[in-house]
C-alpha cells in the first residue's frame, strides 16, 4: 500500500473510529440522564454517530473501490458482520431521529426504551467491528 493509500484509510478510520464512540456515548448518555432536556442534547450526539457511522462505514468501502477498482472480497463471518452494522446503523438512526422530532408527545417509557435500544444497537455494532476486522 502506498503512503497516500494509507493516509486515506487512516483520516477516514479516524472519523468512522470517533463516530463509534458518539454513537456508543451519546447512548449512554441517554439512556443515564434523568432530566428529559439533558437526555434530548445526549440524543443528538448519538444520532451524529449514526449518521457518521453509515457515512465514515462507506466512505471505507468506497477507498478500497478507488484505490482497488472494486470493493473488498469479504464473505462468511465477515459479511454477516458488515450487514449486522448496517442494520444497527441504519436502525439506530431511525429510533434516534423519532425520538428527536416526536419525543414532545412520547410517555417517558416509550423514551427510556429507545434510549436502551440505541445503546444495545451501538455495542453490537461495535462488538461486530472486531469480528468484520478479523475474519476478513
Ligand atoms: C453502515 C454502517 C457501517 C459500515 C459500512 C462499516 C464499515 C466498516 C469497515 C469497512 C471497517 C474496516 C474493517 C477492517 O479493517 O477490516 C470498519 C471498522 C470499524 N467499524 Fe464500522 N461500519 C459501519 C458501522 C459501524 C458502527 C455503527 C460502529 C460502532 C458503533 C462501527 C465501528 C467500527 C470500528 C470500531 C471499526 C474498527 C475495527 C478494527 O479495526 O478493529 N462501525 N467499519
Amino acid at each position: 500500500m502506498s503512503a497516500t493509500q494509507n493516509l486515506t484509510y487512516s483520516i477516514v478510520q479516524v472519523v468512522h473510529n470517533l463516530g463509534a464512540v458518539a454513537a456508543v456515548g451519546g447512548s449512554f448518555a441517554a439512556v443515564k440522564s434523568r432530566s428529559a432536556s439533558t437526555k434530548k442534547n445526549v440524543a443528538w450526539i448519538a444520532l451524529a454517530g449514526w449518521v457518521t457511522q453509515g457515512a465514515s462505514g462507506a466512505a471505507l468501502g468506497a477507498v478500497s473501490f478507488y484505490f482497488y477498482g472494486r470493493f473488498p472480497d469479504i464473505s462468511g463471518v465477515a459479511l454477516y458482520a458488515l450487514l449486522l452494522k448496517m442494520a444497527c446503523a441504519a436502525t439506530g438512526f431511525v429510533l434516534m431521529v423519532a425520538y428527536l422530532y416526536r419525543a414532545d408527545e412520547w410517555p417517558v417509557k416509550r423514551i427510556d426504551w429507545v434510549c436502551l435500544a440505541s445503546l444495545a444497537l451501538a455495542v453490537s455494532a461495535i462488538s461486530a467491528a472486531a469480528f468484520l476486522r478479523w475474519f476478513s
